[in-house]
This record gives C-alpha cells, sequence and structure tokens, in this order.
C-alpha cells in the first residue's frame, strides 16, 4: 500500500513538472515574434523562445533534419549572419572550429530569441510540404508496414531514388519529426510508399504503424545527398540492405528495373529470421525475369521450422564471399544500421571499389 502511495506521488510529480515544462514553452513562445531574414530577402515573422529548425518551416523553408532536432547528424546546417543564441556543446562536436568561425551553425540549436538574419544553401530551399492521405496499409514483416499514400491536392513529390522525407508528429508540447526513405518508383509523383519498422516504444513509428486508410499526414522533402544519377543507372549496381535499410533500395531497385537492368545490379539483403525479411517473393521473380539482376538474401538468426535453405550470417560476411565482376566501376548504395555500413563499406573497399563510389545513409545518430 505504501510503495503503491509512493508510486502514485512520483508519477503526480512527474505530471505536473511535464505541465510545467509545456506551460512555460507555451509562455516562451507567446513572448512574442522576431523577424527572420533569409538570404537578404524580406523578413517574415516568427515566433519566439522556439529553435530555428521549427522557425524556418514556419516561414516554409523546410531544412533536412534526419537526427530529428537532436544535433547529432548534422544536416540543418546553416549560417546565422546576426541574432543567433550562443553555441551548443552538440555544435561544438559536430561543426569544426572553422566551420564555426565562418558563422556555421545546426538551425536545430540555435533558439529564436530576437530578430535573427541567416543564410541557407540555395541547394536545401527545395524541400516542399505536403499533405498526404493513407490509401493503404500492408504487414510485410515483423514489425514492417508498407503504408501507401497519395499526395493531397495539387502537390507533387519531385524526388530521386534513394531520397527520404520528413514527417511531422504533433505532441502536446512540441512538433517533432523524423526522416522515412521512400520506398516505391520516383516516376510516380503523386504518391508514395514508405515501409517503417515499429520501434518498441518508439513515437512516431508507432504513430505510422496506427493510421487507418484516409488519415492524413503532414510532410517535407525530398532530402537526402544518396540516391541514384542517371550516369549511375548505367553503372553495375550494388545494394546492400539491413532490415529496413531496404526502402531506399527497392526505389533505386525500381528505377533500374524501369530501364532493364542494362548492367549487373546485386542486392545483398541483410535480416535476423525470415520472418524480418521483406519483399523475398517479388525479389526471386525479378531475378527470374532478368539475368542481369541477383538477389542475395542472408540471415543472421534463421528460426528451425522456417526451413531455410538460404545463406547464413551476417550480410557483410555473404558479400566477402561473392566474386563481383566489374566491381572498381560499380556504384554501390549501402543502408541501414552504422556498424552494418561500416562492415559492408570495408568489405567493398578490400574488393576493389573506391570509397568515394560507396553511398551510404545511416538511419540511427547517437
Ligand atoms: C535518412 C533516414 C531515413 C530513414 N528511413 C527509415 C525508413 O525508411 N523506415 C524506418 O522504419 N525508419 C527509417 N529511419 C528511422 C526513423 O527516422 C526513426 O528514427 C525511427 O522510426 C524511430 O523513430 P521513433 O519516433 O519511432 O522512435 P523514437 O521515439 O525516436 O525513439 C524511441 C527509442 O527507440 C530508440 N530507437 C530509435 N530508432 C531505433 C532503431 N532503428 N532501432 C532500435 N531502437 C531505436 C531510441 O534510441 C529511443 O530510445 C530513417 C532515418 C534516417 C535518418
Ligand atoms: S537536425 Fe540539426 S543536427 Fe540533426
Amino acid at each position: 500500500m505504501q510503495a503503491l502511495l509512493v508510486i502514485l506521488i512520483i508519477n503526480a510529480f512527474v505530471l505536473i513538472l511535464c505541465a510545467l515544462v509545456a506551460f512555460s514553452g507555451q509562455l516562451l513562445r507567446q513572448s512574442g515574434d522576431a523577424d527572420l531574414v533569409v538570404n537578404k530577402e524580406s523578413a517574415r515573422k516568427v515566433g519566439c523562445g522556439q529553435s530555428l529548425l521549427p522557425a524556418l518551416a514556419e516561414a516554409g523553408i523546410f531544412l533536412p533534419a534526419a537526427c530529428g532536432g537532436k544535433g547529432t547528424c548534422g544536416r540543418c546546417e546553416i549560417k546565422v549572419i546576426a541574432g543567433g543564441s550562443s553555441v551548443t556543446p552538440m555544435e561544438t562536436i559536430i561543426l569544426e572550429p572553422q566551420r564555426l568561425q565562418s558563422l556555421a551553425r545546426l538551425a536545430c540549436q540555435v533558439k529564436v530569441r530576437q530578430n535573427i538574419e541567416v543564410e541557407v544553401p540555395a541547394g536545401l530551399l527545395a524541400a516542399k510540404f505536403l499533405w498526404a492521405r493513407l490509401e493503404s496499409a500492408q504487414v510485410v514483416a515483423e514489425e514492417i508496414k508498407t503504408l501507401q499514400f497519395n499526395i493531397e491536392d495539387d502537390g507533387e513529390l519531385d524526388f530521386k531514388p534513394g531520397q527520404y522525407i520528413q514527417i511531422f508528429y504533433q505532441m502536446p508540447w512540441e512538433r517533432v519529426l523524423r526522416a522515412y526513405s521512400i520506398s516505391s518508383s520516383a516516376s510516380t509523383k503523386k504518391s508514395f510508399s514508405l515501409d517503417i519498422q515499429r520501434i518498441s516504444g518508439g513515437l512516431v513509428s508507432n504513430y505510422l504503424h496506427q493510421l487507418q486508410p484516409g488519415d492524413q499526414i503532414e510532410v517535407s522533402g525530398p532530402f537526402g545527398e544518396m540516391y541514384l544519377t542517371d550516369e549511375q543507372a548505367n553503372c553495375p549496381i550494388i545494394l546492400v540492405a539491413g532490415g529496413v535499410g531496404l526502402a531506399p533500395l527497392r526505389a533505386i531497385l525500381e528505377k533500374l528495373r524501369e530501364l532493364n537492368f542494362p548492367q549487373p545490379v546485386w542486392l545483398f539483403h541483410g535480416a535476423r529470421s525470415r520472418k524480418n525479411l521483406y519483399c523475398e517473393k517479388y525479389f526471386h521473380e525479378l531475378a527470374q525475369r532478368y539475368a542481369s539482376f541477383k538477389y542475395l538474401p542472408a540471415l543472421s538468426n534463421p528460426m528451425l521450422e522456417e526451413g531455410w535453405v538460404g545463406s547464413r550470417g551476417l550480410i557483410h560476411e555473404l558479400l566477402e564471399q561473392q566474386t563481383l565482376t566489374g566491381v572498381s566501376e560499380a556504384v554501390a548504395f549501402v543502408c541501414g544500421p552504422s556498424p552494418m555500413m561500416q562492415a559492408v563499406t570495408k568489405v567493398l573497399v578490400a574488393k576493389g571499389l573506391a570509397s568515394d563510389r560507396i553511398l551510404t545513409d545511416p538511419f540511427d545518430f547517437s
């Protein structure tokens, strides 16, 4: 009984603390507006108290923020010419001293407290804000759903295969965003699909898994430097995915299929067990139809009852065992958890592929 009382008191204390944080956030937001000047254009009013990342979004400028604003990915780098808050410890880790000296800052770390002037690279101004509506959701593997969205109104998503979008999720006290790779063909601009792995306790992945057909989401994009160019599409291509890291590689594969696989293409996909592997049947059928496409899955921990007769072990081990003809001419796209990407990169370099021909996009930032 006493223990229950202590738990109740602690819970009440935590709730009061959360309410206070939310309330003080609101107060700060309400403490006035500031003028935001971007690239020397006319000033726009934005709310004080928030960080520059959502303030820029308020002004219609959507920056990449793969870590969701934790200050660990470095993708929201801009220049603050005047009016920025002091440099945070995260910025001193991510930005070299010379870059800080040349006014580089992480937009997610800078607080808007007064009028502020910034410089945003032209390449980061292309991303758009869009509303999308869920058309269908399909469970494709354990804890992975493929969600098909249609873009609302006259919006279009003009992306390159391999790029990602960001999804906004409104919490009572703040708006968070997460990055998700587009897994569908880049030829279709009015709709897109995402492969979402549900993370236990994860905020946005659980929200997305609970969506019902007809529900609307807010997205911005496209973003990302890991994408297939027209020139690369005519080179041998090595695709290596770990788990749901397959998502952007599916979009790349779709582009290569549309081109009838002009050069050899190898798809390596690593998963724990067969229930974590997805699109297996589709890739096997594709490999039967196109001689230049090879599908090489590997399971690190197959279950006895799954009757798995394919490769066992980690995906970089399977890659190591393969003879890939013309490897030095190839371009590799690697996506998944960071340790897997490091191991795969090492193997590819040892096989003779120059590191600047290996493109990666980590899903995790610690
Ligand atoms: C460029 C990019 C593309 C991405 N594309 C995809 C994609 O196509 N599909 C997809 O499912 N995800 C993708 N992600 C990951 C995605 O952005 C989120 O990080 C992920 O969905 C977790 O968000 P959450 O809000 O559910 O969890 P959070 O609320 O952020 O985290 C809850 C807890 O789970 C932990 N956690 C977070 N991520 C993982 C993880 N992957 N494994 C184990 N624990 C974790 C956190 O450390 C935290 O303790 C991508 C990430 C990046 C940077
Ligand atoms: S969003 Fe700013 S560092 Fe990742």
